[in-house]
């Protein structure tokens, strides 16, 4: 029976989208890619497979997962499957830099950034290229905010590099980036399912750079000052400029991504930065419910049902006999 096979290494992530399948009827099964056997000679199952391999699935103490998955969609493809996020958004998933200069290509603009190679060259090169400025630091491959950091000047910028505290990225890539200063602590996100926009959500920076919207990733409300009422982390907002939009989707149409949440600052000048794009993406439950989206087909987990459910007809059908 053809079914939804969802492709993943954090079940925390998944219930969500089980919800939403679920609501809808859908057949569905997982794929935990940690450990695995694959006959590279045997047809994949029938149906429809949907890669959520996460950029930060290394810290959840699967290494060498985003290497396995690059490698079942390559045995999926083969076999003519259809892969939601196949091979080309596994592959800007794990770099920033793969991400950036296909931004660039489409005529999308990314903060200055500079890529270091080697622990003992990255002092130099932000003296070189951040005289006097600040600057933030992130891996390659990121995730989640993990290692992302602000630097005042490139003298404390060394300090830490050349500390206890400093942890080589997973690729041993280093970026060092320009720090775009936003004038409210704001960044936004822009969702897109089918490869077409499906909202924003404005995300509130003044808590530090770990954004991850799933309910599981919440740390609460330690941030936040007493007596002062939370502010909600996540909003859902109107949309985004629509050349901005249209350039996004046709970024994402040449590079193959079906689904994304691609983020960027607006700084006081007006520029507008794109810094991170993630194929794997999670959704604010709250934030969906206060826009009146929770439960329908313009939700996240809900537009992927939806999307995926087309896909899967349309699969179903080419494996008809001709004429049935
Ligand atoms: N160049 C930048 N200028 C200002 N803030 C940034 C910059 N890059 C990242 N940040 C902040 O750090 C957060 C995490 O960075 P990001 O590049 O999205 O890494 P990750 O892939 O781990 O999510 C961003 O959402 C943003 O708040
Ligand atoms: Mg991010």
């Amino acid at each position: 029976m053809s079914r939804i096979h969802v492709l993943h290494e954090n079940p925390a992530w998944l219930p969500p989208l089980a919800e939403a399948f679920d609501r809808n009827g859908l057949p569905w099964t997982e794929w935990f890619l940690h450990e695995g056997t694959f006959d590279l000679a045997a047809p994949p199952p029938p149906g429809v497979f949907y890669n959520r391999m996460s950029a930060s699935s290394h810290t959840r103490d699967h290494r060498y997962s985003a290497e396995l998955t690059a490698a079942v969609l390559a045995w999926l493809t083969r076999w003519g499957r259809r892969v939601v996020n196949g091979p080309g958004a596994l592959d800007l998933e794990i770099s920033k830099v793969r991400q950036y200069a296909a931004l660039e290509q489409h005529g999308v603009a990314t903060p200055r950034t500079v890529l270091v190679a080697g622990r003992g060259t990255i002092a130099a090169a932000a003296e070189r290229y951040y005289p006097g400025q600040p600057v933030i630091m992130k891996p390659n491959r990121g995730g989640k905010g993990l290692g992302v950091q602000l630097f005042a000047s490139s003298d404390s910028l060394a300090a830490f590099v050349e500390s206890d505290a400093w942890q080589a990225p997973v690729d041993g890539l280093t970026l060092l980036q320009e720090y775009v200063r936003a004038p409210r602590p704001v960044i936004t996100r822009a969702e897109f399912v089918g490869g077409r926009f499906l909202y924003a959500v404005e995300v509130d920076t003044s808590g530090g750079f770990e954004l991850c919207p799933a309910d599981v990733c919440a740390i609460g409300d330690a941030n936040c000052p007493v007596g002062e009422a939370p502010r909600d982390k996540f909003t859902i907002v109107e949309g985004i400029p629509d050349p901005l939009r249209m350039r996004l989707e046709r970024f994402l149409a040449v590079t193959g991504i079906d689904v994304a949440g691609i983020e960027f600052i607006s700084d006081a000048a007006g520029r507008t930065l794109v810094y991170d794009v993630n194929t794997n993406t999670n959704y604010n439950p709250d934030a969906e419910h206060r826009a009146g989206l929770a439960g329908t087909d313009r939700s996240g987990p809900g537009a992927i049902a939806a999307f995926l459910k087309r896909n899967l007809a349309r699969v179903a059908g080419e494996s008809l006999p001709p004429g049935a």
